[in-house]
């Protein structure tokens, strides 16, 4: 399916004199047209940026989410602007909720293509090491998800799932062991299952992101307020992360120009784990 955008190109000074003049068709592809998309955890955050994206470019986008207000308030807002949503309130880290997450899906729009595992517990357990919620939720939760939808996409022929990990699984970050370890386990996961799936050719990769502007950092900005200025000298690209920088690049995995990729990680940190900015001499 394509959506065809007309461009008309007239003949100009270089034609060939008395050539006819010409209409030029240009052909502009959504990248995901008609695919059907989960994305856990998408009520607000980069979340939330990736459902909104996804459905810029033609898919139709199953939001799940614990926060029901927040939930259906994107879903609706895709739908208002002319997009197919649904918003299904599934805790991730209980099995049954993430199979009734794809037979709803099923229900609704007949077939799955994309699954982000996206969701994450609060903050304050990050902060705390508290391993049971971010186990439960960050690496249980994926594999939930992904175990929930592969059947339905064995049976389309394939599909792609984007486990939204971090850099934190990269390098070492004071004081956030728990967090770190499941985000690295959440790494490891990916290159095993992307091993294991490639022969249904469904394409498993993983997001790390650096730093991105999102109420997950509510509680560390009511402690610093200038958290994120601090956070700059980091970043070699002079600036932190935004939603959209990560919603993009899980575009980029949930697309068909992706159709080689499988198995990788893609690092979306504006140059932090590259390197030693300040580093003096
Ligand atoms: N923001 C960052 O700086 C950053 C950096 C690196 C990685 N990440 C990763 O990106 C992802 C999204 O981060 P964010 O900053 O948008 O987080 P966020 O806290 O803003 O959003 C997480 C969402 O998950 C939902 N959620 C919580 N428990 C759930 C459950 N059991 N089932 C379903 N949904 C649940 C929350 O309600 C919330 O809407 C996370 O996996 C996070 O680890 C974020």
């Amino acid at each position: 399916m394509q959506s065809l955008v007309n461009q008309t190109s007239i003949g100009n000074k270089t034609s060939p004199p008395n050539s006819r003049k010409y209409l030029r068709v240009e052909q502009v592809y959504m990248r995901l047209e008609n695919k059907v998309a989960i994305v856990t955890g998408a009520a607000r955050g980069i979340g939330r940026a990736t459902a909104k994206r996804f459905s810029e470019e033609g898919a139709f986008v199953v939001i799940d989410d614990v926060d029901v207000e927040n939930g259906i308030q994107l879903a609706s807002e895709i739908i208002k602007t002319g997009g197919k949503s649904l918003f299904i309130a599934a805790d991730v880290s209980r099995s049954c909720d993430t199979i009734q997450l794809v037979n709803q899906t099923l229900d609704h729009f007949g077939r799955i293509d994309i699954l982000v595992n996206n969701a994450l517990c609060s903050t304050e357990n990050i902060l705390e090491n508290n391993w049971d919620p971010i186990v439960k939720v960050a690496l249980r939760g994926t594999d939930n998800c992904t175990q929930a939808v592969i059947p339905a996409m064995c049976e389309n022929g394939g599909g792609s799932i984007i486990n939204i990990a971090s850099v934190n699984a990269l390098i070492g970050l004071q004081n956030i062991h728990a967090y770190s370890a499941v985000k690295g386990a959440v790494v490891a996961y990916t290159r095993s299952m992307a091993v294991s799936y490639g022969a249904d050719d469904i394409r498993i990769n993983c997001i790390c992101p650096g730093t991105v502007e999102t109420e997950v950092w509510l509680p560390m900005i009511e402690k610093n307020p200038n958290i994120f200025d601090d956070l700059l000298p980091f970043y070699p690209l002079g600036r932190i992360g935004q939603p959209i920088d990560i919603a993009n690049a899980a575009l980029f995995l949930a697309s068909d120009e992706s159709s080689f990729v499988t198995g990788s990680v893609l690092v979306i940190d504006g140059g932090l784990t590259a390197g030693l900015p300040q580093f003096p001499i």
